[in-house]
């Protein structure tokens, strides 16, 4: 397969570990393994216990299971354990579309939700959110374009890069269409449960409808992106034996290390969950206060999860902007040309304990009269 860069991927790989200052990561405060380890009485001992051979293929019964308390309508068979989410779109990608066939996905989006379609030949619709419009959906955008063609819908909720949600009803009426056409609905929610509103966490796709998967991750709520550890889970049998069979080609299985971690992290995960909301809103307070005394940035404040997707008001390049700010603050930002959505926007990342540092850093920056984006007046 040849495929396009994965262009934020290789942003970070220039940049994630060289800046002093990262005000654009996705995940959440990571957790040390000591830490995860004090979750349970005697975990320790059985960690140093482990042996380390091939693993079950689909991920052990233990984690499945575990996994299979986050939803209310599937069990430990619907589950598959994948290196992360990223394996599991791909192996989505690949079993379900074939040259020809077109997917519509929401846009912006994690590049990987629509690239790996169109290398495999696929014709991809962008179903593109503006933030004129508070990053709504248009349902009839939907409505209208599918063909005979169309295999799959792809929605990401809460949604990477602008933070957004969409109301319960609003996203029923998108299984409703995706239903009576016949599709699949690749969800990606990685993000869920860091709703700031908890009574606007809308429900997994996998329980509402059977050609629906869900898709988790450790990375992004739960703060434990280092286990590589994700999964989809989906009534629909037939596509998971083929999503297994593909893993067959990818990992074959994951790390028992990783396995264990997760499983155990999953046991409590309500206070992981928990300690990333409160850095979430209270960085996202000093945020709040950020924007209110900068004119030259607009956002549509974020619902949930860690990230956001701020415009740059005058007609200032983002790439350069976000380039300014590594060279000149130490702070690296990701600019929308990353996600192929212009160059005005930039991604913003406040799931981490020093970003109120990072933000002094930026902020500095920004009220220096020297700099081309003084707020000064
Ligand atoms: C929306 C979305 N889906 C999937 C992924 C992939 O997650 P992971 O890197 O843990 O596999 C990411 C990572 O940033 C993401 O933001």
């Amino acid at each position: 397969m040849k495929i396009n860069d994965f262009l934020l991927e290789r942003f970070f790989a220039k940049y994630e570990f060289e800046v002093p200052y990262l005000l654009c990561a996705s995940d959440c405060e990571s957790f040390s393994i000591d830490e995860i380890l004090q979750l349970e009485e005697g975990a320790e001992k059985k960690f140093k216990k482990l042996m380390l051979g091939y693993t079950d293929s689909q991920g052990s019964p233990e984690l499945r299971e575990t996994i299979a308390t986050l939803y209310n309508n599937v069990s430990k068979q619907d589950i598959l354990a994948f290196a992360g989410a990223e394996e599991g779109i791909f192996a989505f990608m690949n079993i379900v579309l074939n040259p020809g066939d077109h997917i519509i996905v929401q846009f912006p989006a994690y590049q990987s939700l629509f690239e790996i379609a169109e290398a495999v030949g696929c014709k991809v619709t962008k179903w593109t959110m503006e933030p004129e419009n508070n990053w709504n959906l248009d349902l009839n955008v939907l409505l209208n374009n599918i063909t005979a063609k169309t295999k799959a819908i792809v929605i990401n909720f809460p949604h990477n890069p602008t933070g957004s949600l969409i109301s319960q009803k609003k996203y029923e009426s998108i299984i409703e269409i995706a239903q009576d056409n016949k599709l699949y609905l690749l969800s990606d929610e990685v993000y869920r449960m860091l709703e700031y509103n908890p009574s606007k966490r809308l429900e997994p796709a996998c329980d509402l409808y059977d050609k629906a998967i869900s898709l988790g991750v450790m990375s992004k709520s739960f703060g434990l992106a280092g286990l590589r550890i994700g999964w989809t889970a989906t009534k629909d049998q037939i596509l998971l034996n083929k999503l297994a069979s593909f893993k067959d080609y990818t990992t074959i299985c994951n790390s028992i290390v990783s396995e264990y971690l997760a499983t155990l992290a999953l046991t409590k995960y309500q206070a992981l969950v928990e300690r990333n909301l409160s850095i979430i809103l209270s960085n996202l307070e000093l945020l709040d206060q950020f924007f209110n005394k900068t004119p030259s940035l607009d956002w549509v404040r974020p619902q949930a999860g860690p990230i956001a997707f701020p415009k740059l008001i005058k007609d200032f390049s983002s790439e350069k902007f976000c380039s300014d700010c590594i060279e000149k603050a130490g702070v690296l930002l990701l600019p929308s040309s990353t996600f192929l959505y212009g160059d005005n926007h930039f991604r913003l990342g406040f799931g981490r304990k020093n970003m109120p540092e990072a933000l002094s850093q930026l902020t500095a920056y920004l009220e220096d009269t020297n700099s081309l984006y003084s707020i000064q007046a």
